[in-house]
């Protein structure tokens, strides 16, 4: 088979890195790929969006299967671009259509999807420019904090927590008069929910499902889960507190009842759902649904994933996913992620990164990296790079992945060394 593999970042190298383990696979493209990804299939210098792009170059090279990384191209509907093309039409696409990836796409339309099928979730009302007023009586029957999120995309920056209702009225008039585009013309207000969150991936044909391994992610830049939001810190796989009775309540109360939620509303899904919840005094909930795999979550899931991932990829698109065993990996994986110095604020790029192939025990999957015109790998984004390990345990994982982490340099260099410590 020859796949095209959509995006640039760590999620993608780690799928790269699994999807080319597969005897099934006779070539791997990514486009457009970091200097990872290089090294295990070809990049191709097209963006995950450019669809016309996309279909000159799987025509020309007769790609079998496209798998989606990113969100942006699955929300702006790459799944129906290729339904609905005589030429493409036989090539599938893992990934929801358009209205499937409504589930990330609009947080007001997963939060009714939610409400529809009786999901546990928080309570919440959505306000648009013309019932700020409505809006902001809501929040005076709320107790701090307060949650506000932009119904669109906004790059992982539409969720805001303020711990007055001062703060949160303020937010909330800056959101609905355009603080994110035509992303905060709508906005959910929702209850709060503490708890610890966690990661759940399933992989759906849109009938049957499979529960990949969960994981937890780290979002913040600070130890000890301070200061600002990041795309992700870390990640660690399993967690302890999702055992066997909790993935059961989840997999009853949460899973299966969106898996046939898609079903029964029509919304056509072959692809990879991941759900964030919360445990609430035992009982999970969702703070969010996402139609793609989590990264930095993707680094951790692919090593504790035994299965062929091609085979399971090929399930999904036939629509015979329940006859493709699962196994998985008994160990635990551990990832760390090094970041560009000023990261999530402002920081530099191009800087040589070095000590990649001295790193031991672990698998490097490079993040925001490029090639220059020497050849050499630098980096080209605020997460750089992800060292994933496996350990008999979590302790073990985590000290190869510090190990590792140690071994790589670039100027300005920063990771987190408590990954995995709460739990
Ligand atoms: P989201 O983009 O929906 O994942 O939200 C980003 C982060 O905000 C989540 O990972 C949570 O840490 C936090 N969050 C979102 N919704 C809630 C909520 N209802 N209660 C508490 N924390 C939340
Ligand atoms: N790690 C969270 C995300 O991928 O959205």
């Amino acid at each position: 088979m020859k796949l095209l593999l959509l995006g640039s970042g760590g999620r993608e190298h780690a799928l790269a890195w699994k999807i080319v383990q597969s005897p099934k696979i006779e070539k791997l493209f990514i486009a457009p790929g970091n200097a990872g990804t290089q090294q295990v299939g070809e990049n191709v210098p097209l963006k995950a969006d450019d669809f016309e792009g996309i279909k000159q170059f799987v025509l020309r090279e007769g790609i079998d299967m496209v798998v989606v990384g990113p969100e942006d191209p699955l929300v702006k509907g790459i799944y129906d671009f290729f339904r609905d093309d005589a030429a493409l039409s036989h090539v599938p696409v893992i990934g929801p259509s358009k209205a499937g990836a409504q589930l990330e796409g609009s947080k007001d339309f997963a939060k009714g999807f939610m409400q529809r099928h009786h999901i546990p979730t928080a309570a919440y009302q959505t306000f648009d420019g013309a019932h700020v007023e409505e809006g902001l009586a809501f929040l005076e029957t709320l107790q701090p904090p307060y949650v506000l999120k932009a119904d669109g995309l906004c790059a992982g920056k539409g969720v805001l927590i303020l711990p007055t209702l001062e703060e949160a009225q303020k937010e909330l008039r800056e959101m609905l008069g355009g603080m994110f585009g035509q992303a905060s013309a709508r906005v959910v207000i929702e209850e709060f929910l503490s708890g610890i969150e966690c990661s759940v991936f399933v992989l759906t044909d849109g009938k049957d499902y499979k529960i990949l391994p969960e994981a937890k992610d780290y979002k913040r830049i600070g130890e000890g889960d301070t200061g600002l939001n990041t795309g992700g810190m870390g990640s660690v796989s399993p967690v302890p507190f999702a055992d066997k009775a909790w993935m059961q309540k989840v997999e009853d109360r949460i899973v299966r009842p969106t898996v046939q939620g898609l079903a029964e509303e029509g919304l056509d899904y072959k692809g990879f759902i991941f759900f964030g919840l919360i445990n609430c005094g035992g009982d999970p909930k969702v703070i969010e649904y996402n139609c793609r795999m989590g990264d930095p979550e993707t680094e951790t899931v692919m090593l504790r994933l035994k299965s062929d991932l091609v085979e399971l990829l090929c399930g999904v698109a036939e629509g015979n996913l329940a006859c493709r065993p699962l196994e998985i990996d008994e160990r635990s994986a551990v990832c760390v992620m090094l970041v560009s110095g000023g990261y999530p604020g402002k920081y530099e790029k191009g800087f040589p990164i070095t000590g990649i192939n001295d790193v031991q025990g672990s698998v490097v999957f490079h993040a925001g990296t490029a090639l220059n015109a020497d050849g050499q790998v630098v980096t080209a984004g605020g997460r750089v790079i992800a060292v994933s390990s496996y350990g008999k345990d979590k302790a073990e994982a985590l000290a190869r992945s510090f190990a590792g982490a140690q071994k790589i340099h670039f100027q300005g260099q920063y990771f987190r060394r408590d990954i995995g410590q709460d739990l």
